[in-house]
């Protein structure tokens, strides 16, 4: 069958991945091609052990697979076969150098840029996935159209909005879609083939049109403002434990504003996630190096408070223990950054556990879907963490349950049967607000709950 256009991802990531797969399910007639140079990724990509775990995910690649989705390692010959090439590689915090902790390490991109040359031998339209410092979309198109063979390269920006754990629905139904280019006849033309590929089932007033720059700066933008409401409410969750108001209570009186809204109001240990502290740090970065020191000082604070807010979680777990957690076992429910995700990357489980072990205790950490990547990132410390699917298992014998993630599976344990399996006094500490404290209170827990005080 011929195709009309040919896409190419390169990155099949948590973002490439989902994103490529929606795009080849919604548009038959374009041939979609997903690289990346983890090999063991592609593979896993060809295979129905998907690597990573997304609801959903799996139903729409095998719709597509194999017709106009395919998976590849072959990024050279890809390239130049393309119209359309999406650049979806990950962009992490440069830990060296000039911005170390704050700026994006823009290396892979570069060399993605130069593979694009090295590979092409027509024009063609480069896309801007992956979040992006402010002004990237220049530096690419520097480095694609100084180019010696005459090729012209067009750089959009599209970024993606899409959350774990909601992928394939927020990718099918999106709020919006947004579309950045250069304001030139050729800048729009190549706009408008973008456009075209999303009208296949996104409504037209849900794309919008921008230049390229606040396209990239609306991502950053965007994942600012819904951290800032975490971090905002968190900060009154640490008012409300010395207070006796009740954050829930608050979340729900200010959320029904609607110039509020009740979205991202729930109280928690903290944000995680790829995206949050590491858009922040670079919107911090970006303005600090332009001068703008109060600007950058009001969005670190959202990452300050973020800190703050697991770090006092733990200080909250040794007050109440009695000062000690040395050899104690506390079992961790949950370890990725958010339910229905495999995903542990930035996850305030993972800066918890650090602590807990910092204070001697003995963890269990148990989790449905994040242990193989729990246990990479805690690979130093095995000695003391058991790791167990089962959170019967898990909190056997221990003196602590705590949430740490908000699991639909934690609100439904017999927990009358896992106190009876604990040693006592047996505390509960609830870091997402999911379960139901005053019963837990009557089975007998020793219960503490963010933003809630219970004395
Ligand atoms: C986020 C943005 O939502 C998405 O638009 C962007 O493309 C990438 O970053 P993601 O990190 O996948 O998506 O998940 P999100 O649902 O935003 O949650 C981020 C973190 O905030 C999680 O740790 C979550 O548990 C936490 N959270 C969220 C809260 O603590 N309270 C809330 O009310 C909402
Ligand atoms: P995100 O959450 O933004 O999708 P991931 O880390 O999940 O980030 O995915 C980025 C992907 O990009 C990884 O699978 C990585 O192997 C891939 N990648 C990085 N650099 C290159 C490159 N030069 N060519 C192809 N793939 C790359």
């Amino acid at each position: 069958m011929g195709f009309e256009k040919k896409i190419l991802c390169i990155g099949a990531g948590y973002v490439g991945g989902p994103t490529m797969a929606v795009i080849a399910a919604k548009s038959p007639q374009v041939k979609v091609t997903v690289v990346d140079i983890n090999e063991e990724k592609i593979k896993a990509w060809q295979t129905d052990q998907l690597p990573i775990y997304e609801p959903d995910l799996l139903a729409v690649v095998q719709k597509a697979r194999g017709k106009n989705l395919f998976f590849s390692t072959e990024i050279e010959k890809n390239i130049n076969d393309a119209d359309i090439i999406f650049v979806s590689v990950n962009t992490p915090t440069k830990t060296f150098g000039e911005g170390a902790g704050k700026a994006s390490d823009l290396q892979y991109i570069e060399s993605t840029a130069r593979s694009i040359i090295a590979a092409s031998n027509s024009n063609k339209i480069v896309v801007e996935k992956s979040t992006l410092p402010v002004k990237t979309a220049s530096a690419l198109e520097k480095i694609l159209n100084n180019n010696d063979k005459g090729l012209k390269f067009e750089v959009l920006s599209n970024p993606e909005f899409l959350a774990e754990g909601s992928a394939i629905r927020n990718l099918e139904f999106p709020d919006r879609v947004l579309i950045g280019s250069r304001e030139t006849e050729s800048g729009i033309n190549a706009r408008q083939q973008l456009v075209d590929i999303y009208l296949n089932w996104v409504p037209r007033e849900k794309i919008i049109e921008s230049n390229v720059w606040s396209s990239e700066l609306s991502k950053l933008t965007a994942n600012a403002f819904l951290a800032q409401k975490i971090s905002s409410i968190n900060s009154i969750s640490a008012l409300c434990e010395k207070t006796g108001a009740d954050v829930g209570e608050i979340s729900k009186a200010i959320g029904a504003d609607n110039r509020i809204g009740n979205k991202f109001l729930n109280a928690s240990i903290g944000f995680g996630g790829s995206c949050f502290k590491k858009d922040i740090l670079n919107l911090v970065y970006i303005c600090e190096s332009l001068g703008l020191i109060e600007v950058a000082a009001y969005w670190e604070g959202v990452i300050k408070i973020n800190e703050y807010q697991e770090s006092r979680f733990v200080k909250r777990m040794l007050a109440s223990m009695f000062n000690t957690l040395a050899g104690k076992k506390i079992a961790l429910f949950g370890f990725a950054f958010k339910a229905n995700t495999g995903d542990t990357r930035e996850t305030p489980a993972y800066y918890i556990a650090r602590q807990l072990l910092v204070e001697r205790a003995n963890l269990s950490i148990t989790d449905p879907k994040a242990i193989p990547n729990a246990k990479i990132d805690l690979m130093d410390f095995v000695d003391n963490i058991k790791f167990t699917e089962d959170p019967y298992e898990a909190a056997k014998e221990a003196d602590a349950i705590a949430v740490m993630t908000e699991w639909d599976l934690y609100k439904t344990l017999d927990y009358q049967k896992l106190f009876d399996s604990m040693r006592k006094p047996a505390f509960l500490f609830d870091g997402r607000n999911i379960l139901d404290h005053n019963e837990l209170m009557n089975i007998g827990f020793d219960v503490h709950a963010i933003g809630k005080s219970f004395d």
